[in-house]
């Protein structure tokens, strides 16, 4: 029998990229492949976001799209998983009547039982948060090579309950994996061709799988022969202990690029976003690490229009970006989301949310271009990952997470090299093979 075809359409944060793959591979145990092409799918699986409104309404607008699909191929199946599955559940079918299963992000692993239960017409629920671990229960990863990066996915959920977000509630409370089920599927990844990971978590230096934490686990990581490179993301500056920090300096495979967000700049925002550390604490917890590791390249996400907000208050997240100099940076307006504290306070009159959102992008985007700029002249290692879009070009990314094309025929996915950038593009460096 010809296999089925499976659709996935992925939004939102790298963790669901990591769990459509392994969604995937679980239903390829179930005889399904998958497909770039819905008109071909035998199944369509929305993974979704609910961070902010206009992530969540894109569901709906796909949905809509796929209603001459059903029509004209009834047995087709139509799944929404994700943060929008968890925080919607029912009414997302209320909704969209042809949707035919609904599956938050924790029950994946029951996804082909859920799907076996849709015959005739009924419907599947699971927004569960159940006992068992998804992890142990979703189907290995075949052993199919693949790319010099993965994702690989070691804690989920957060208890923070910053006042403007969801993920408390749609991925649940804080969970982390354990170490060892980590490190087996880093080797098999590592085995697969993966020379690079990035390990993910809604507050992944809260990670307490490994008994020294964060840390305890890359070193553990660090010890695999063939791993070149760990990242990690996204982090919480309260959690940043003693020796993660410390790794930055002394632990080689761990690159020189860090994604903290701090959200604002005032400390009377930072307050009322349930934060609990000031300006000043993260601007001190920036100095010890770049005490650590000098060249550390900083990320942050920013919000504005908080509700509440003054431009005074504005002002001081200016001040605050102005004094860490971000290598790379994501900013969005408030948005409120239902369920969360913030939604329930003042707002912030949109006019005002775009203007300040314009003024925090210009400046990202100067010392973005800043720190690009600076690399020129100066030789970085590129591990690279694809052809580019030129012939003979090679694409790759710097210790730094920037993007380097070089010329050159010399090099495979995954080859790692000593490139002395040239010149510096709006999103890209380019280089040559650095002199020996
Ligand atoms: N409105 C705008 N941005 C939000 N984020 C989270 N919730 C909201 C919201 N309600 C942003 C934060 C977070 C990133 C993943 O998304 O900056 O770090
Ligand atoms: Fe959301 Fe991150 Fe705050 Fe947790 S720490 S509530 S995931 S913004």
């Amino acid at each position: 029998m010809a296999p089925k075809k499976l659709y996935i359409k992925t939004y939102g944060c790298q963790m669901n990229v990591y769990d459509s793959e392994r969604m995937a591979e679980a239903m390829g145990g179930e005889g399904y492949e998958t497909t770039a092409r819905p008109e071909d799918a035998d199944m369509i699986l929305l993974n979704t976001c609910h961070i902010r409104e206009k992530a969540a309404e894109k569901v709906y607008s796909e949905l809509g799209r796929y209603k001459g699909l059903k029509a004209n191929k009834p047995d087709l199946k139509i799944g929404v998983a994700g943060c929008v599955a968890q925080a919607e559940g029912a009414e997302i079918m209320r909704r969209q009547p042809m949707v035919d299963l609904v599956v938050g992000p924790q029950s994946y692993h029951r996804l082909p039982d859920l799907l076996s239960r849709t015959h005739n017409g009924a419907k599947a629920l699971d927004t569960d948060f159940p006992e068992e671990d998804k992890f142990d229960h979703l189907k290995a990863r075949p052993k199919a090579k693949r790319g010099p990066t993965a994702f690989l996915t070691v804690q989920e959920g957060c208890d923070k309950f910053c006042a403007f977000c969801v993920v408390p509630y749609t991925r649940g409370a804080e969970v982390s994996r354990p170490a060892d089920r980590v490190l087996t599927e880093a080797r098999d990844l590592v085995e697969r061709g993966v020379r690079e990971i990035t390990l993910l978590g809604q507050n992944v230096n809260a990670y307490h799988g490994h008994e020294g934490g964060l840390a305890g686990l890359i070193r553990a990581l660090a010890e695999i022969d063939g791993l070149a490179r760990i990242r990690f993301t996204t982090s919480h500056p309260n959690d940043m202990d003693d020796a993660l920090i410390a790794a930055h300096g002394d632990c080689d495979k761990l690159m020189p690029y860090l994604h903290l967000p701090v959200q604002a700049g005032s400390d009377k925002i930072l307050k009322r976003m349930n934060r609990s550390h000031t300006a000043e604490d993260y601007l001190r917890l920036i100095e010890r690490l770049r005490a650590t590791r000098p060249d550390l390249h900083l990320s942050g996400d920013f919000i504005v229009g908080f509700p509440e907000e003054t431009e005074e208050d504005f002002q001081a997240t200016m001040d605050l970006i102005a004094a860490v100099e971000y290598g790379s940076a994501f900013s969005f307006k408030y948005s409120e989301r239902p369920g969360t504290p913030a939604a329930e306070r003042p707002q912030v009159p949109e006019d005002e949310k775009d203007d300040r959102l314009q003024r925090l992008q210009a400046l990202l985007t100067t010392q973005q271009r800043r720190l690009q700029d600076a690399m020129v002249g100066r030789d970085v290692h590129v591990m690279f990952e694809k052809p580019g879009r030129m012939p003979g070009q090679m694409v790759g990314k710097s210790e730094y997470l920037h993007a380097v094309h070089v010329e050159s025929d010399a090099f495979s996915p995954g080859d790692i090299a000593r490139i002395r950038i040239v010149s510096s593009g709006p999103n890209s460096l380019k280089g040559v093979v650095a002199p020996r």
